[in-house]
Parts: C-alpha cells; structure tokens; sequence
C-alpha cells in the first residue's frame, strides 16, 4: 500500500501531521510517511510554545529536522500555526504584557519563524481557532484581550511580509459544514477579505467521529460560499475516531466516511489539499483527547491499511484515472 504515488497522479496534496523526531528514531515511520505522503505538517514542532525556549529566545531542532526530512523526500510542507490560544509560551498566555509589548511580541515571532524557512513553506496556518464554540463572536484569547479583533488582520500582514510567496491560510474545527460557527468563520474570512487582508485559505480541521460527520453536501456547499471569496480550501486535520475497542462495522463505516470527503475534495478545483492528523493509529492525539475512542486514522498501529487506507486508494485512482483521461497524458495537471 503507498497512497503517495496515486495522490501524485491524482494531483492532490495528500498527507499528515507528523509526531516530532519520531521519523528519525524508527525507520518503519519514515517509511510510512515516505510512501504514502507528499505533503506533511508538524503535530507541535513549529507551535509558538514548543519553539520558543524563553523571551526571544528559539530552539528550532525539532522543526528543522522536519523540514530536512520533507525536503529529502521532495515533499510539500504546511507550517502549523502562528497564532494559537493554546501551547503558548507562559510568559505571553500568564497576559503580563501590555498591548504594545504582545503586539512587538506577536509580530516578532511572525517574522522570526516565518522568515526562517521563507520560500520552503507552502502554506501556513496564521491564525488557528480564532473563533469561539457557539459561533457568536470571536474566542476569548490573551490576543483578543489586550489587541482586539485586529490582531488577526495584523498577524497575516506581517507573515505576507515574512514570506510574500507563502500561502495563508486561517484555520479551525467545528466549521466544516452547516451551523452558526461556520457562518462565523465565513462572515470573518468575508470580512478579512473585503479589507483587503492576505489570507488566501481557509483550513477545514475535521476532527470528527462517526456519529457527527456532516453530510457531505454541507460541507460542499459551506466550502463553495468560501471559494466563491476567492479563497481554497483545505482539509487540514482529519481523524474519524470510533469508540474503542473496535469493531470491523465501525472500520467499514469509517472507510466510507473517508472516501466520500476525499471524493468531495478532489471534485472541487479550490480544495487541493488533504492531511489526516496523523497517518497512523500508533500516533494520534485521539485517545489522550477523546476518551474512550480511538483508532481514527488510515493505518493500525501496527502500519498496517485499515479499510479507510483501502478506500483513500480507491478514491485516488480513479481520480488518477481521470486526470490522465482528460490531459491524454500520465498524470495529472497541476490543481
Ligand atoms: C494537538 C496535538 O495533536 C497534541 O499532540 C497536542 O498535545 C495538542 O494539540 N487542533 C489543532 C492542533 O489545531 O494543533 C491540535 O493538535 C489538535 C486540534
């Protein structure tokens, strides 16, 4: 099984979040990823939190060596995220500084993490979750306190400037298909986009489990009212997670649930883009987050296809299929 070749020929950028120097430790993980990735994005390595030893100061062996390694096997890569309310640093989250010193302090790190690997970049998560759960108004955060709603505007104008090839995307969950966060989230990407701010997609995370996956026509219309703003969008952290211990019928259902996003995905020309949280079930946040579920992703924990990885491949071929089909040629054109 190696979904990377057929994500290639079906011209999307397929992949997943990938667990901090892991790779470098076991050659069956690198393996993994190798054969069924051409795009992958740090689990935590490139968080503000993670990265940043102390006022200023950066320790960039975890990112780098992902970097490094993605570069290696020529893929794509997503960096993950700029502004988040979680997985801070204490001194920014305690909220000792004042508007000026956070507002120094934000556009800094922008320029600092962004600048490092400008032109490596792909696409880079600015703002991560910036919306709050009932969809009324933006999420309470240490940013939104002390710098108000601009902050998110200022963040991807700095990050334009630190990387002005990048492309920006804004970020968050529970938004995929029909309700009040979603209308939230488009009303703020509308508004981004009427001012004239450089974001350039939206991230669908899709952290979702069986019994809650929206149907597939909501997502498809939720995503279309986005590009029809000129923006992409993407599928950014999918895991399906089923209730543990599992069962072959919640696999089959898992398989199908996969399938019919990848599918929705690959016949929308804006979204390009499709990362699992995780590739396989030996690394994912799902049983430490979601108690009592697990198993969410296309591989065991043992590496081995589950029914989703089957059905990813299916999927995959036959859009490899029709690609060359229309250009005449093997492979795909670009998206
Ligand atoms: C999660 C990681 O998977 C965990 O290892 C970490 O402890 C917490 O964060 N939304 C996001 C991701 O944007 O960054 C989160 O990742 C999962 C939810």
């Amino acid at each position: 099984m190696a979904l990377r070749p057929l994500a290639d020929a079906a011209g999307l950028a397929f992949g997943a979040a990938v667990k901090s120097g892991r790779f470098a430790e076991e050659a069956d993980y690198a393996a993994l990823l190798a054969a069924n990735c051409n795009i992958v994005v740090p689990e935590n390595a490139m968080k503000w939190g993670p990265l940043m030893t102390g006022p200023g100061t950066y320790d960039f062996a975890g990112a780098d060596a992902l970097v490094a390694f993605a570069e290696r096997h020529a893929m794509r890569l997503r960096g993950h995220t700029l502004v988040w309310h979680r997985q801070l640093p204490p001194w920014i989250e305690k909220g000792g500084l004042d508007a000026a010193a956070l507002g120094r302090a934000l556009d800094a790190h922008i320029r600092t993490v962004v600048g490092r690997y400008r032109g490596r970049i792909w696409q880079w998560d600015v703002v991560n979750e910036a919306v709050a759960d009932n969809g009324k108004e933006l999420r309470d955060s240490v940013f939104l306190r002390r710098l108000g709603p601009d902050y998110i505007a200022r963040a991807f104008r700095v990050a334009h400037e630190a990387d002005p090839a990048c492309r920006l995307f804004y970020n968050d969950y529970g938004a995929e298909g029909a309700g009040p966060k979603a209308d939230r989230v488009y009303r703020l990407l509308q508004e981004l986009v009427a001012a004239g701010v450089p974001v350039h997609g939206v991230g669908m995370q899709m952290h979702r489990s069986l019994g809650d996956m929206p149907p597939p026509a909501a997502v498809r219309d939720n995503m279309r009212r986005l590009a029809a703003l000129g923006l992409e969008v993407a599928v950014t952290e999918l895991d399906i997670r089923v209730p543990l211990p599992a069962t072959a019928a919640a696999f089959a259902q898992q398989a199908a649930h996969y399938a019919a996003l990848l599918e929705l995905c690959l016949a929308e020309p804006y979204c390009k883009t499709v990362l699992c949280w995780g590739m396989s079930d030996r690394y994912s946040w799902v049983p430490k987050f979601f108690k009592g579920h697990g198993a969410a992703l296309p591989f065991d924990g043992a590496f081995g296809p589950k029914p989703a990885a089957h059905a990813i491949a299916r999927v995959l071929r036959e859009a490899a299929g029709h690609a060359a089909a229309e250009t005449g040629a093997k492979g795909a054109a670009p998206r």
